[in-house]
């Protein structure tokens, strides 16, 4: 037979923060891990109200659904945890999952039993299996668009003139007719091929982000003449981003440089990118000749893929895009992506 000094320890001994809350809200005991957990002394918490340990931002929300006790006719919810987020001592917040049940202690049976669980990995996990899912769906949106635009349209083309070829009688027409179709296949080819280098990245893959950016600005000089200043300060983090982030990263780079060098007019561009408080900022600047900013919603139309894409990809990763542009003032692409996870995850 267990006595009350055994159940002590086993209140003492259980791995999960756990607290005993009065029908006030008053914390009246706590264990050992709930202490460990929340960094306050026994003597700060005890007898204090349960507030304490939800961000002030959070509290008024909080209070609908709080820790305190359970409404005597309502079954236990133990085991049917809620998500909210707690506060630390030193003001650090974290998601938790909270159980409640009814304690039924003879001292006071409105007393609640509250067991809180920190499910900061639980949640980042999920965040990152949303953004794999959504970096996925974006890839096919891509692919569809880029099928469509390469490929079928050339198809359609070829039936058409293919038809004509065989109708000729003239054999010098048929030759014409012939090369424009050879130069169309041509054309196709080079399509499918910057498709398929638009999907993956060898050179990203090969070199990691910072050298393949050294490489994308040389390029730019070489093909469109447009030098690149650069300013990349990544590296010290750019080994420790997970590799959707980099691909995302390099890609706006790649299409806001592409941009810049083929529609601004400019014989120079600046590029930085920095890290910031748990976030990368890639920042692609030119003098060049602007233009007129489509609404949102013509931002998806299909003359603004570069764009639109983009936003894409930062959004696929947790981040955002933001175009600042008028014509003759320039144009302005900030992209800001979180290094770990969305803010408040870390
Ligand atoms: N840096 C820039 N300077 C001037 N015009 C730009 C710039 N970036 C984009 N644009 C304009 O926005 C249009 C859409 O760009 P984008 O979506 O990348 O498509 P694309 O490059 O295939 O034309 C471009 O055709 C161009 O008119
Ligand atoms: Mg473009």
């Amino acid at each position: 037979m267990l006595t009350d000094r055994d159940y002590r320890a086993v209140f003492e001994a259980l791995p999960d923060a756990t607290l005993v809350v009065d029908a006030e809200g008053v914390i009246r005991d706590l264990n050992p891990s709930a202490l460990l957990m929340f960094g306050w002394s026994r003597e700060e918490v005890e007898g204090s109200p349960v507030e304490m340990l939800i961000p002030a931002a959070r509290r008024g929300r909080h209070d609908q659904h709080r820790l305190r006790h359970v409404e005597a006719s309502s079954p236990p919810s133990m085991g049917q945890g809620r998500e909210l987020r707690a506060v630390r001592k030193d003001g650090g917040t974290f998601p938790v999952e909270i159980s409640e049940s009814p304690g039924n202690l003879t001292s006071d049976p409105e007393h609640v039993i509250c067991t809180i669980r920190d499910i900061t990995c639980l949640e980042r996990m999920r965040w990152l299996s949303r953004m794999k899912v959504t970096a996925a769906e974006n890839e096919r949106k891509h692919l569809s668009r880029e099928l469509h635009d390469e490929f079928l349209q050339f198809l359609v083309a070829f039936t058409i003139r293919g038809k004509l070829l065989v109708d000729e009688r003239d054999r010098d027409e048929r030759e014409r007719a012939w090369e424009v179709i050879a130069d169309e296949i041509l054309d196709a080819i080079r399509g499918v091929k910057r498709m398929i280098r638009g999907l993956r990245s060898p050179k990203l893959e090969r070199q990691g982000l910072v050298s393949a950016l050294a490489t994308l600005f040389r390029d730019c000089r070489k093909v469109h003449g447009v030098t690149i200043h650069a300013s990349v300060n990544l590296d010290w983090v750019a080994d420790e981003l997970d590799p959707v982030t980099i691909l995302a990263l390099y890609r706006i780079v790649q299409e806001a440089v592409t941009n810049a060098a083929t529609h601004a007019g400019v014989s120079e561009a600046a590029v930085t990118l920095r890290s910031t408080d748990g976030a990368i900022i890639a920042e692609i600047r030119d003098e060049g000749r602007g233009f007129e900013l489509p609404d949102s919603r013509a931002a998806t139309d299909d003359d603004h893929i570069g764009l639109t894409g983009m936003r894409e990809r930062a959004e696929s990763v947790g981040g955002s895009l933001l175009v600042q542009t008028s014509p003759g003032q320039g144009t302005t692409v900030r992209a800001a992506v979180p290094m770990v996870g969305p803010e408040g995850e870390r």
